[in-house]
């Protein structure tokens, strides 16, 4: 079968590797890939948001499973296009993508179906909104709720930085019209839980946790994620089996019963309070860093996997035992701004998998062309041997102007 994907991030090179080690995918196109899928798939010209470009190349290259990786395609409705031209996609429709494109319809979806998360009221009203966080606790968590490119989330300390946060929001409309919804700020250890979910169907991959902030210690600003690991030792069975009951089958079955069912990657961001498992967000699509992760682990056909959600069956989902710990390795300035073109060496000498971000090919030498440039992840029987083969590894790729993370997996330690 020959299979399209559709991105370009380490994430979609991490699909893409999965789908490469299937019998079954006897081609593998994807759009617009990058320097690093290149070795392992077609890489065509398309923009991940270009739909129609999209339909008519896998009409008449005769895809028979295209899988989605990035937000911004579902959010144009690549997977409705597809499903009414008769075509096999895995990924969400629109209508269910709003399960992350909207705070306000996630929230409203969690009280209704008794999913534990943080208590919330929503406000388009300046006046209102203040009243409501003078009345509350501090510090709040004010998310603005619309399309914000993940700039929407502030977490007040003050009633200052409350007041000039939603005169923002709702008043100099810097981020566009919108609502703002204010939470109870939640204490505990975040972290990911991805499912595979066809409808009624939820089957589980293992457990991961990102890293968000720029530099060792949490310390820096908020990233794209500089790396991420399996398994995380604090959260327990017992822990995983709640989520999955409460929290990721029953949205899966609310979504049925509201008559926009869920296909694809749920991805629920999910936090460990001392009252238990409660949701911080949900994300419609593989997380990123999470998948570069996760997918190494998958020891079943990948193919098989996508294709029975893409026809909403239950997939089958087998992992390997062990860990895997990725480190990302971002050009230096990253999340501000940055230089690119600086040529990367050594690649070919690590014994782990790379996974390319923001690449590219120049007079024959591999160059940065992106914030963040790869991701290096090592397997191992224990998180421990995981994080030392990933250090290890990513001290031998020579670039003067990268940086990584050297604490990536040090939660996991603390338990
Ligand atoms: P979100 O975009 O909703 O995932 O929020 C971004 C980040 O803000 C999360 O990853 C958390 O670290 C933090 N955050 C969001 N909501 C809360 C909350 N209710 N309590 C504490 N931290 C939060
Ligand atoms: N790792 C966070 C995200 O994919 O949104």
């Amino acid at each position: 079968m020959k299979v399209l994907v559709i991105g370009s991030g380490g994430r979609c090179h991490a699909i893409v590797e999965a789908l490469s080690r299937s019998q079954q995918a006897e081609k593998i196109y994807c759009a617009p890939g990058n320097a690093g899928i290149a070795a392992l798939a077609e890489c065509v010209a398309i923009k991940d948001t270009d739909v129609e470009a999209l339909l008519s190349f896998a009409k008449s290259e005769g895809i028979g499973l295209t899988v989605v990786g990035p937000e911004a395609s579902l959010a144009v409705g690549v997977v409705d296009r597809f499903r009414e031209e008769g075509l096999k996609i895995f990924g969400p429709t629109q209508a269910a993508t709003e399960i992350e494109s909207s705070k306000d319809f996630a929230k409203r979806l969690m009280k209704k179906y008794d999913v534990p998360t943080a208590d919330y009221a929503t406000f388009t009203d300046f006046e209102q909104a203040m009243d409501y966080v003078r009345r509350g606790t501090l510090p709040t968590v004010l998310k603005y709720d619309g399309l914000a490119a993940g700039k929407g989330v502030v977490i007040a300390e003050s009633m200052e930085e409350a007041e000039a946060t939603l005169r923002d929001m709702l008043l100099d409309t810097k981020y566009g019209e919108g609502r703002v919804v204010i939470e109870e700020f939640l204490t505990g250890e975040e972290f990911s839980l991805m499912c595979f979910v066809a409808g009624n169907n939820v089957v589980a991959m293992p457990v991961a946790q990102d890293h968000k902030r720029a530099y060792d210690n949490d310390e820096g600003p908020n990233t794209g994620g500089m790396g991420a690991y399996t398994e995380l030792p604090f959260v327990t069975e017992e822990d995983k089996s709640y989520a999955m009951t409460n929290i990721m089958q029953r949205v899966a079955d609310a979504m049925v019963e509201e008559g926009i069912p869920f296909t694809g990657v749920l991805y629920g961001g999910l936090m460990k309070t001392p009252q238990g498992i409660k949701v911080i967000e949900f994300n419609a699509r593989f997380g990123d860093p999470e998948t570069e992760v996760v997918l190494p682990r998958l020891r079943s056909d990948a193919v098989d996997l996508f294709m029975a959600v893409a026809e909403g069956r239950k997939p089958y989902a087998e992992w390997s035992e062990g860990a895997t710990l990725g480190i990302v390795l971002a050009s230096k300035g990253y999340p501000g701004s940055y230089d690119k073109g600086y040529v990367i060496r050594g690649t070919e000498s690590v014994d782990a998998k790379i996974y390319h971000m923001g690449t590219a090919q120049k007079n024959g030498e591999l160059v940065t062309a992106g914030g963040r440039v790869m991701i290096v992840v090592a397997e191992a029987a224990t998180l421990k041997e995981a994080q030392q083969k990933a250090c290890a590894e990513v001290a031998k790729i020579e670039c003067e102007n990268l940086f990584h993370r050297s604490d990536i997996g040090a939660k996991a330690f603390k338990y």
